[in-house]
């Protein structure tokens, strides 16, 4: 997700410092992106100059210090509440008073994450949708104390960068996830029950015309991140974890879907 957050802002010309925990991540996601690039120039989704424009402003640093002063700080760590506080913690001493910090959470509060920080009101969510370059929703969800001016600033960028923002509240899974995890939740239910992944995939795409299946579309998200979601989601509604064994199963076994080569389909590298 951050790495199409990333394409996207430099799109437009923007300066996008890329920074991962894990040493050599940044570059490699600079180079994944490069590599969607090519693939879609080749399909006529962008012009060489849309790709060279944006590759010129991808930066990959090894060092958050190396960003600051920057306007706006996306976070797009993994769906863990506590992990999520200590990274706006860490942002609010590394950054400038009037930088923007946004977290692209799929469904914890905003609320929450913001409830350690000396200044909750520069904290705003910002919610993209996979795969970020094709998707042009963007959910903005306010917390308690987030400031309208952060929300404002939020929704012209989006806008700038071709997408359509839409407020959503600060409930658990927003608006598109609220509706997505009951879909999953039944769709893995199926599957337990011994239909198969392309079954109920075709059944979705031909009868409810949506572009792609719950089965391949979990693939595409990843299975862990959707793990994560549906526990969250639970926790949030305050009822029990309904993962069903298949997927906490292949997440267990490395199999994370289309990023890891294999989930419900095998993908060819
Ligand atoms: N600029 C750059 N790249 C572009 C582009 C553009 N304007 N338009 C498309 N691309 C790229 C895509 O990023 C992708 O790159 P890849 O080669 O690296 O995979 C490639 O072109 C595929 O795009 P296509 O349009 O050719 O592919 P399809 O026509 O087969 O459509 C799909 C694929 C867009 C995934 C479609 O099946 C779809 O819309 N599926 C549903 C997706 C969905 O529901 N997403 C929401 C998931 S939920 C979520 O993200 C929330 C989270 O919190 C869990």
């Amino acid at each position: 997700m951050g790495g199409g957050i990333a394409q996207v802002a430099a799109a437009v010309g923007a300066t996008v410092f890329l920074y991962d925990l894990v040493p050599g991540a940044a570059v490699k996601a600079r180079q994944r992106i490069e590599d969607s690039l090519r693939r879609a120039e080749t399909k006529g989704y962008v012009t060489a100059t849309v790709r060279e424009r944006t590759l010129k402003g991808l930066r990959p640093i090894e060092c958050m210090d190396e960003a600051r002063g920057v306007a706006v700080v996306v976070e797009a760590v993994r769906e863990e509440l506590s992990v999520k506080q200590a990274v706006f913690q860490e942002l609010e001493k590394k950054t400038q008073p009037e930088t923007s910090l946004w977290t692209n959470t799929s469904m914890i509060s905003i609320t929450e994450i913001a409830r350690p920080m000396r200044h909750p009101e520069r904290l705003v969510g910002v919610h993209f949708f996979n795969p970020v370059p094709r998707m042009e929703l963007v959910e903005i969800i306010a917390g308690e104390r987030t400031s309208e001016a952060t929300l404002v600033t939020a929704e012209a960028s989006v806008r700038h960068w071709g997408k359509t923002p839409v407020r959503a509240p600060d409930r658990p899974g927003f608006i598109v996830n609220r509706l997505l995890d009951a879909l999953l939740r039944e769709a893995l239910a199926l599957h337990e029950e011994g239909v198969s992944h392309m079954e109920i995939d075709t059944a979705v795409r031909l009868g409810l015309n949506f572009p792609m299946g719950p089965m391949e579309l979990m693939d595409l998200v990843g299975l862990d991140t959707i793990q994560d979601c549906l526990k969250s989601q639970a926790a949030g509604m305050k009822r029990p974890v309904d993962c069903g064994t298949d997927l906490p199963r292949l997440v267990a076994e490395g199999k994370f879907g289309k990023k890891s080569g294999e989930g419900f389909y095998t993908y060819e590298t």
